[in-house]
């Protein structure tokens, strides 16, 4: 399973790999407006401090801008994956990249058969947003699983990449459902390190164990 960062903050990106979980950085534009860089300057930042794919989102309407943009980001780092909505632009884009060799896939999949199209064309990901499935009166968990086990049989080789993920329950059940990726913020990557009972675990073996110093000095 890959575990992706969804933040182009370059200070979290750095504590978040020090854990030695994070297999690359997911972006999209609200991300890259709200850390006030341009799109080219957080992409060569994440390179810089990141050992793995970023990938970064096309914006217009058109599957020519997309495709032009897709093609631009190849030029900025050696592993970047374009990210394209799911619309009918997006698809012919989709089609057009795989055509020309450029690493990219579907964001902002709603569907299981939003999923199958992105899959059909040989898409890198597919990344459903479970958060806001939730948010609309869907079961985002379930649509998720739906795509993983459909991509499963059907043996595609696109992978899943679980995004919108708000919370460590939705998290541990698409681990548990064998999803191939998930995006998380750097708080949901926080909130998997520790527990109280670890914290009162530590405090009491540190109690014990007083002032007799490192255990390495004699
Ligand atoms: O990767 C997509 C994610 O950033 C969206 O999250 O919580 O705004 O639905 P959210």
């Amino acid at each position: 399973m890959k575990l992706y960062l969804d933040t182009a903050d370059i200070d979290q990106i750095r504590s978040a790999v020090a854990l030695g979980v994070v297999d690359g950085v997911t972006t999209n534009p609200s991300i890259i407006a709200a850390s006030g860089l341009g799109y080219r300057e957080a992409v060569t930042g994440i390179d810089d401090v990141v050992d793995g794919p970023i990938f970064a989102q096309v914006v217009g309407e058109s599957a020519d801008e997309m495709v032009e943009q897709a093609h631009r980001y190849q030029d900025w780092a050696d592993d970047v994956v374009a990210k394209i909505p799911a619309s009918r632009a997006g698809f012919e884009a989709l089609a057009r990249l795989r055509d020309d060799g450029v690493p990219a896939g579907s964001t902002v999949v709603f569907s299981v058969e939003q999923a199958v199209l992105a899959a059909k064309n040989d898409a890198d990901f597919v990344a459903p947003y479970v958060g806001r499935l939730d948010d609309a009166g869907a079961d985002g968990l379930e649509t998720v699983r739906r795509m993983q086990r459909t991509f499963d049989r059907q043996e595609f080789d696109t992978d899943v990449l679980a995004a919108s993920v708000r919370n460590t329950t939705q998290a541990t059940a698409l681990y548990e459902a064998g999803i191939d990726a998930i995006t998380m913020g750097p708080d949901l990557l926080d909130a998997h390190v520790g527990h109280p009972k670890t914290d009162e675990g530590i405090a009491g073996f540190d109690e014990a164990w007083g002032d007799r110093g490192s255990p390495i000095e004699e």
